[in-house]
């Protein structure tokens, strides 16, 4: 495995695999990576010749700097785990070799990237767009692989890939959980053992909420969950929403979509740490 830090020297290495006809996957992560990010990298290194994972904490998608600052930096165990799982290229660029000047572009996809995240974290879609835009441009995969945890950034991601027509491929990955349901995040790690038990009840009301759907309203089934999850001291919803896998807008009718996710965000603890996590009512074929 190859760890490179500059663009220039990325797309060289790339270049003579394309050449020998060799197909290439990208895994865009932010590093702290976990059996999540290993699940798409593991993917990736089953469907393709070359494996480059992208390892860099994006400033352009933080619209909090306290957030930006605090988020886990752990390069060299990064490497050892890609190592392991048959990654072939990590690509950790410094700031100013991915933005050696600001990037003023815009992205807007309504409504996807407007509703939930969007509007609770104002930009922080137009950052992830530049820099994904930005590693399909210098990575030109043949498969970009993606987690559903963050369910909504691929559906953004989706309708960038369609309005700049990138020829590649998005390929979402399921969810990966603790054996106790809690969805793997990097931001798990600033829990504390109380708060993460704290925590649980996120999957767990989600999961229980999949029964209690059966014999109730979409309404009543959203509310269901916000207020079992808000009656928990030390978590906080700030929004769940149900919506249309797609197109993600709001529901409100079982009957409305075959295709129908549930996706929350929630404050844990004392500092407090946001969790996003989400599960599927119904699944389109
Ligand atoms: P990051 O949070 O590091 O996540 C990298 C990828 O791993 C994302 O596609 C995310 O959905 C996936 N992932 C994280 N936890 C997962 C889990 N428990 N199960 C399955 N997949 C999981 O998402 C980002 O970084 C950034 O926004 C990025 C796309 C890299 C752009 O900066």
């Amino acid at each position: 495995m190859e760890i490179v830090h500059t663009i220039k020297e990325l797309k060289t290495k790339l270049q003579v695999q394309r050449e020998k006809g060799k197909t290439i996957g990208l895994v865009p992560t932010m590093g702290a990576l976990h059996a999540g990010h290993a699940s798409l990298v593991k993917r990736s290194v089953n469907e393709n010749d070359v494996t480059v994972v992208s390892v860099f904490v994006n400033p352009t998608q933080f619209n909090d700097k306290k957030d930006l600052e605090k988020y886990p930096r752990t390069l060299e165990a990064d490497c050892e785990l890609l190592e392991r799982i048959g990654a072939n290229i990590v690509f950790a660029p410094s700031v100013s070799e991915v933005y050696p000047e600001p990037d003023t572009r815009v992205f807007s996809y309504p409504p996807t990237d407007e509703v939930m995240e969007g509007r609770f974290r104002p930009g922080h879609f137009n950052g992830v767009c530049q820099i994904v835009s930005k590693l399909f441009m210098i990575v030109e995969p043949n498969k970009a692989y993606f987690g559903e945890k963050d369910f909504q950034q691929i559906a953004v991601i989706k309708a960038m890939v369609a309005d700049q027509k990138y020829p590649l491929e998005i390929c979402p990955c399921p969810i990966v959980r603790e054996t106790d349901g809690l969805a793997l995040s990097s931001r798990n790690t600033l829990l504390s053992e109380a708060e993460r038990k704290i925590a649980l009840n996120i999957s767990k009301t989600l999961f229980e909420s999949l029964e209690y759907a059966k014999t109730h309203t979409l309404t009543e089934t959203k509310y269901w969950v916000i207020n079992t999850i808000n009656a928990i001291e030390g978590l906080e919803v700030q929004y769940y929403e149900i919506v249309d896998g797609k197109s993600l807008s709001s529901l409100n009718d079982w009957r409305d979509s075959d295709y129908i996710v549930g996706c929350i965000t929630v404050f844990c603890g004392s500092i407090p740490v946001r969790l996003i996590d989400n599960i599927k009512y119904k699944e389109s074929k």
